[in-house]
């Protein structure tokens, strides 16, 4: 659906359930993203290389006198409400609590709130890796910061946004999702780097190629206990290279490839593939953003596909269903690379295809994904969309 009819039937809904306090109102939207590259290396302040996608969650929100948030999402019952003096987690609905988190997160950093009403709906695929929480933050974030006019600087309502998830949520994520939602550009593909949180703006429209997502629609079950145990692990490989180089290591991202394999085999195994997979995923990331700035979509592709050897063999974050759909599209002609993308077991892969044999490749995709799993796949074929909007328009 175009962003006009979905604007007109938020504020519609909107003026339904809710009157008009005569404050201030907007509509507002936080896209979801695909990584394109440069996967479990933004907690090791490492490269990532993602891109915002037009799905996206979108908000209709008037301020309030009281300090009453009252939320109400069309693609979920029931309504929530919350109390911006007594933030507590919502056990009965999940979404709840990242609206909380994000109020929390700007009351500590002393941001003065007032309550809202706010009305959302949305059509990134939730548990599907293409972080539709982080866009439900983001939207939230926005919603706060243009109505009370707070101009919160854009890096830090994405670190703010991550701060809500890890400690309203509970689930210690990098800061990839909030960043690329916020940050985002039409056209554009972002390599961030995770240390310094500065990112270069890398060109991605080239109307030879597209981007497919190809969602298992697999339940990511083991995500949260494997993903820190992952950070875990890597910050032992820390430790040991700390101990060993004669330089400071703080994160993996100081880790060269030379010194990497000159060490390796003094670490404890997994250890030792756990920061192999880090270390040349940087550099992939690098390599990529060369490769595209030349036009030398070939070599990205190929990337890609090193990418998910990687994830699959020493991160050991991918799936059978995620596996069976890299080695579908590597059949193929018409892909020019694929990977898992986002946190992994289970989720979407990305592939890179030709702009002239989509449609084949979608349905061989589909067919063949189909005939393995007995699962009906999700392809959506996506163009890097805009960061986190202003619509500029009130509610009544
Ligand atoms: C999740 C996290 C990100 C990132 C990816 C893996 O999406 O939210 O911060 O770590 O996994 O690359």
């Amino acid at each position: 659906m175009e962003n006009k009819q979905r604007i007109k039937r938020l504020q519609e809904t909107f003026r339904k359930r809710y009157e008009d306090t005569g404050l201030k109102s907007g509509v507002f939207a936080a896209p979801g993203r695909v990584n394109l590259i440069g996967e479990h290396t933004d907690y090791n302040d490492g490269f990532v290389l993602p891109m915002a996608l037009e799905k996206k969650i979108m908000a209709a929100a008037q301020l309030r006198e009281d300090r009453k948030v009252v939320a109400y999402d069309m693609n979920y019952e029931p309504e929530i409400s919350f109390d911006l003096d007594n933030l507590v987690k919502n056990k009965e609905n999940n979404w709840a609590n990242y609206l909380m988190g994000v109020a929390d997160e700007l009351q500590k950093r002393d941001y003065q709130l007032q309550g809202l009403n706010i009305v959302l709906e949305g059509d990134v695929p939730s548990a599907a890796g293409l972080s539709s929480s982080a866009a439900l933050e983001v939207v939230t974030a926005m919603a706060f910061d243009r109505l009370l006019g707070l101009e919160v600087d854009p890096v830090e309502m994405a670190l703010l946004c991550q701060a809500a998830e890890n400690n309203f949520v509970g689930v210690n994520w990098g800061i990839m999702d909030q960043y690329i939602s916020r940050l985002g550009r039409e056209g554009h593909a972002l390599m961030i780097d995770c240390r310094s949180n500065e990112y270069e703006l890398v060109p991605f429209q080239n109307e030879n190629y597209r981007i497919v997502i190809c969602n298992t629609n697999v339940q990511r079950s083991l995500v949260d206990s494997e993903y820190n145990r992952r950070r875990e692990e890597c910050s032992k490989a820390v430790d040991f290279f700390d101990s060993k180089l004669d330089k400071k290591v703080t994160a993996l991202r100081d880790v060269t490839v030379k010194e990497l394999e000159q060490y390796e085999s003094k670490l404890p195994e997994i250890t030792a593939a756990r920061a192999r997979h880090v270390v040349t995923e940087n550099r992939r990331v690098k390599e990529s953003v060369e490769a595209l700035n030349e036009g030398d979509f070939v070599r990205f592709g190929q990337l890609m596909y090193d990418s998910h050897e990687s994830l699959r063999d020493d991160y050991e974050v991918s799936c059978e269903e995620l596996d069976i759909l890299v080695e579908l599209a590597q059949k193929q002609n018409e892909a020019l690379g694929a990977r898992m993308t986002g946190a992994g077991f289970g989720g979407c892969t990305v592939n890179l295809v030709y702009e002239k044999s989509t449609s084949e490749f979608t349905e061989a995709l589909h067919r063949g994904y189909k005939k393995e799993t007995g699962i009906e796949p999700d392809i959506y074929v996506s163009f890097p969309a805009p960061g986190a909007a202003d619509f500029d328009k009130e509610i009544w």
